[in-house]
């Protein structure tokens, strides 16, 4: 019999039940059962620290490596374990510095994560190339909008694109498959944020064509926390480095990456048992019902600040942002939206800032049901009476 979504898996996580939770896209939840799995790794280290990663430690993270890889459709020796998606892209953007001449541009859209825009400008700065951020709306009608302004923005000083998977403040799904081909065409090196992908939409990393991908297994694949991965196209291999250098330099991907100074390596190692949880639910009902969910809050939300749905259904995965107008708003700034929210409605939900707008941004995981949209949205409606 499959398991029941909403409120009765929801003691499955240690997740306060005074709060209505919805943001799980910021660093994911990891269930009660998965943590204890991450508990037994730790112990065995500890058992035996020595022995432990003299004699085990390569051995067990390929071994996950390689059941993580088969989820992303990529083979394990492509695949490394990473902190998070911010330590992959900082790994690749690092890594890319000699390959860069002073003029070069490297390319991102307005939709980028902040602290990947950061890292870019920094590496741009290192290299004395450009960093180039391409506008794209939100609201937004289509994926051929996001499509067109990267293609007018393309120069032969582009070297070096990075796309989002999924977008954070903006919570839309970019066309990777497209931007990745039109970048290829003109032999520009592409790298792609997924810190948001695995378990949110099916992936198959060998066949998408780009030469890095990075993604978390944190945040909605249900690993413990400081769990997530690098794959990189064989031909980048040898000049892909970890941000730290270790003992293996030089000495191949997996050994640079496998091996950067002592750290608990039990987040990486329970990432199957994240997976495995996944399929537990069933990835399809998974699938499934967390986007027919975000359909739902965004339009239940759209309603209730008054104005159309700003992304088409098939932009929408499990992230569903609206708009604040500047009238509802009255100068308040995204923390103290976010903060009364919290404090005086017991709703966890981001707000973020984006160009000069304020969007509210909802998740929806196997834990969250519709009422707790429709309870958003009811305050969200008496918080709005309050500016009118
Ligand atoms: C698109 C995108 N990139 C990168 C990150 C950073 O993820 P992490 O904090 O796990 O490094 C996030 C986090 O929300 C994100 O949405």
């Amino acid at each position: 019999m499959s398991v029941e979504f909403g409120r009765s898996i929801r003691p499955r996580w240690l997740l306060d039940p005074d709060v209505v939770f919805l943001n799980n896209g910021s660093f994911g939840a990891t269930p009660i059962e998965v943590l204890q799995v991450q508990r037994q790794w730790q112990e065995r280290f500890e058992r035996e620290p020595v022995e432990f990663v003299g004699r085990h430690l390569h051995r067990e993270l390929r071994a996950a490596a390689e059941v993580m890889a088969q989820f992303l459709g990529a083979r394990g020796e492509d695949v490394v374990f990473v902190e998070n998606a911010t330590t992959g892209v900082n790994a690749v953007l690092r890594s890319l510095v000699p390959l860069l001449q002073p003029g070069d541009q490297v390319l991102t859209t307005s939709h980028v994560y902040n602290a990947v825009r950061q890292a870019m400008r920094y590496i741009a700065a290192l290299a004395r190339a450009e960093y180039v951020e391409v506008p794209v709306p939100f609201p937004i009608a289509s994926g051929d909008q996001v499509v067109e302004a990267v293609r007018a923005a393309l120069t032969e000083r582009t070297r070096f694109a990075l796309f989002d998977h999924v977008t954070s403040p903006t919570g839309i799904v970019f066309p990777v498959e497209k931007l990745i081909m039109l970048c290829k065409e003109r032999g520009i090196l592409v790298m792609i944020d997924g810190a948001h992908a695995p378990g949110m939409i099916p992936l198959t990393l060998s066949a998408l064509g780009a030469d890095w991908y990075t993604g978390n297994f944190h945040k909605w694949l249900f690993a413990p926390k400081g769990c997530a991965f690098l794959w990189t196209a064989p031909e980048y291999q040898t000049i892909t480095h970890p941000v730290v250098i270790s003992h293996g330099y030089g000495s191949g991907y997996i050994a640079e990456f496998d091996f950067t100074g002592t750290k608990d390596w039990s987040a990486y190692l329970s990432a199957p048992a994240g997976l495995e949880f996944f399929h537990q639910l069933g990835a399809e009902r998974v699938y499934q019902y967390n986007r027919s969910l975000a359909l739902y809050a965004q339009r239940v939300l759209a309603e209730a600040v008054g104005c159309p749905l700003p992304a088409p259904p098939e932009m929408i995965a499990y992230l569903a942002a609206v708009p604040l107008s500047p009238s509802h708003v009255r100068g308040w700034s995204a923390q103290q939206i976010h903060d009364w929210l919290f404090d005086e409605r017991r709703i966890e939900v981001p707000v973020f800032t984006f160009g000069s707008d304020l969007l509210l941004r909802t998740a929806s995981q196997v834990y969250n049901e519709p009422q707790e949209y429709q309870y958003l949205a009811s305050v969200l409606c008496e918080w709005i009476a309050r500016a009118d």
